[in-house]
């Protein structure tokens, strides 16, 4: 019987459980073994591997976190890692593997394919952070938790007439600022593909505060900026009473919301479908509404575009 296998890799974004019960049931419907990778590329150079059947993915798909652990694995990036890898993978009798993960947990599978194995990579992240792809699965829960959290800080910001200064995650990347900054109603984002005017962001919290304004939420991408200090220039150039929040990795749990339970079953029926029948290393994808395959090497290379409509109806419509 033909085997194939699944893994989770780097930081675990909600949806990965939706990923891993899309994949497991639809190879296995497609008449494969399916295996489960336990602890990403940490898993498959110790070979911690298992068989997975129907019934091990039952009653996940509303969970968080990966029901196969992850990892970030420092050994997977030397060659005598990947060697171990690509054996394990042979003696288990696994010549398809599909990898669920970031950026750099897709680079880790492009390796791979350079040694042989048929690779696809399902985009996990709550970053969104791929160029190839519109969203990446997790992306959207996170946005929800963040948007949540941004509406508990504002009640208690304008009950003193403070601002906030909101970190949130997101590497290098401004998503999770730029969208949770529009659903939420912040005044202004800081992210870091653009640069910052320290002063027109105090200048509009001032005029509002003219206006009767009592809260302030500025949300800062933890790529852009140290939200202490920006918090203390914030607050000598405004004199408004000035706090921090830095939300953490609150935004990585939960339940995955709709958006990523359908992402998660459409893409990973897609990733298997596509495998099976083909050899190389690939990437799925979502483009306009679409479920779309790329060459994962092409895919990788895809520059990730900041919105800058999106930021810019923010700074019209946020005052
Ligand atoms: O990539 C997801 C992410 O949560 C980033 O937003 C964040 O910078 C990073 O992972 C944190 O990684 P770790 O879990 O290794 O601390």
């Amino acid at each position: 019987m033909k085997r194939i296998a699944i893994l989770t890799s780097g930081g675990d974004a909600p949806g990965m459980n939706a990923v891993i019960r899309a994949v497991v049931r639809s190879a296995i419907y497609m008449g494969y073994e399916v295996y489960g990778v336990k602890n990403g590329y940490e898993g498959l150079i110790d070979g911690d591997i298992v068989q997975l059947i129907e019934s091990s993915v039952a009653d996940i798909i509303q969970r968080g976190g990966t029901i196969l652990g992850t990892s970030r694995s420092k050994r997977f990036e030397t060659d005598e890692g990947l060697d171990k890898a690509v054996n394990i993978l042979e003696v288990f009798g696994i010549d398809k593997l599909i990898v669920a993960g970031g950026d750099g947990s897709l680079k880790g599978a492009l390796a791979l394919a350079g040694r042989g194995i048929d690779v696809i990579g399902i985009p996990l992240s709550i970053d969104n952070d791929l160029g190839y792809t519109d969203y990446t699965i997790g992306f959207f829960t996170a946005i929800d938790t963040v948007t949540h959290a941004i509406s508990n800080i504002r009640d208690t910001t304008e009950a003193h007439g403070r601002a906030n200064i909101v970190e949130v995650m997101g590497r290098n990347c401004g998503d999770i600022a730029l969208y949770s900054g529009l659903s939420g109603g912040a005044e202004s984002i800081i992210v870091p593909e653009r640069k910052f005017d320290m002063e027109e962001i105090s200048k509009k919290a001032i005029l509002g505060k003219n206006r009767g304004k009592r809260h302030h939420i500025i949300i800062l991408a933890e790529g852009a900026g140290d939200a202490y200090k920006i918090a203390e220039e914030f607050e000598k150039l405004t004199e408004i009473d000035t706090r921090v929040t830095i939300l953490g990795y609150i935004q990585r749990g939960g339940n995955p919301n709709v958006v990523d339970r359908i992402m998660g079953a459409a893409m990973g029926n897609a990733a298997v479908e596509y495998i099976i029948s083909n050899s190389g290393a690939y990437a799925v994808g979502i483009c306009s509404g679409k479920i779309e395959i790329f060459n994962l090497e092409i895919a990788l290379n895809i520059k990730k575009e900041f919105k800058d409509d999106l930021s810019d109806i923010l700074k019209k419509i946020s005052i």
